[in-house]
């Protein structure tokens, strides 16, 4: 049986993901602040309290029979825009807490895993979810928490990757942009204003025209990446929103 664990399974994409990722020869374990309709095995975590969610992550990885697993993946999914505001808008505590909730969620998710799998011998996954603002070429007014976030994540995936090669069980590590999908982040994309986000009506003309995906269509394209995992290449970004 594979084990998959995934963060932010309450919503979005995250609660899309773990009904695509369900069969009887799969174990999901969920994480994140609250649960949802998530019926498997979660456990509580806020990113935002870094060494409480990494003492959880710890207990809750352990006590997961993985050296019996046929594969074991970890889908780092949760995440935040935080605010979106232009950069002198932005407070401390809004700074602290959309660094914390993004890039040192996904520190934390990748340093716990490999804690718990580094000397098991089973194909093991790391996957990221990113996004396209990562690029250099997307930064967008008034996202900086957010693109700088994803941005980082990225990097931190290849970092990794770059240290797993040569490692005595390697663990993949990947990023995966999504592409956009209809969650509760495009509607704070879409009731942002002009004056703090000048795309924004893109984002709305998107929606008008039916060309966002639901969370469902974009976690099916990920379950059949993640299905072939053994042949996903380490440092990798897997784009899937075209
Ligand atoms: N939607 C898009 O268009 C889009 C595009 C590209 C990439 N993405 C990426 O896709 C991933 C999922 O986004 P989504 O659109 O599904 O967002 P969403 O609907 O807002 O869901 C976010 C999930 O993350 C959890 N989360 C947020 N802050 C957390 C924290 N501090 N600690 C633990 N869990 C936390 C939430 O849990 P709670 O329910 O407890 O709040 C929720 O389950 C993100 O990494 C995002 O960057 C999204």
């Amino acid at each position: 049986m594979r084990s998959i664990f995934i963060t932010g399974v309450s919503r979005g994409l995250g609660q899309a993901l773990a009904a695509a990722l369900a069969d009887n020869d799969t174990r999901i374990i969920g994480l994140g602040r609250s649960k949802g309709d998530f019926a498997g095995e979660f456990h509580s975590c806020d990113f935002t309290k870094p060494q409480l969610a990494a003492s959880i992550l710890g207990e809750a990885l352990s006590s997961e029979d993985l050296e019996n697993a046929s594969s074991i993946a970890f889908i780092a999914n949760a995440g935040t825009l935080g605010p979106l505001a232009k950069a002198q808008n932005l407070d401390p505590f809004d700074i602290e807490r959309a660094i914390a909730a993004n890039l040192g969620g996904s520190a934390i998710s990748a340093v716990s895993f490999l804690k718990r799998v580094e000397n098991i011998d089973r194909p093991k996954l790391f996957a990221q979810i990113s996004s396209g603002a990562a690029l250099p070429d997307r930064a967008k007014a008034s996202w900086s928490l957010y693109c700088s976030c994803k941005a980082g994540q990225e990097q931190l995936v290849r970092t990794i990757a770059a240290e797993q090669t040569g490692a005595p069980f390697p663990t993949k590590f990947v990023n995966i942009n999504p592409g956009v999908m209809e969650t509760a982040m495009q509607e704070q994309i879409r009731a942002t204003s002009p004056e703090t986000f000048p795309e924004v009506a893109r984002f709305i003309k998107l929606k008008e025209e039916g060309r966002i995906p639901s969370p469902d269509t974009v976690a099916n394209k990920i379950a059949t990446l993640l299905a072939s995992h053994e042949t996903l290449e380490n440092g990798k970004t897997y784009d899937l929103s075209t």
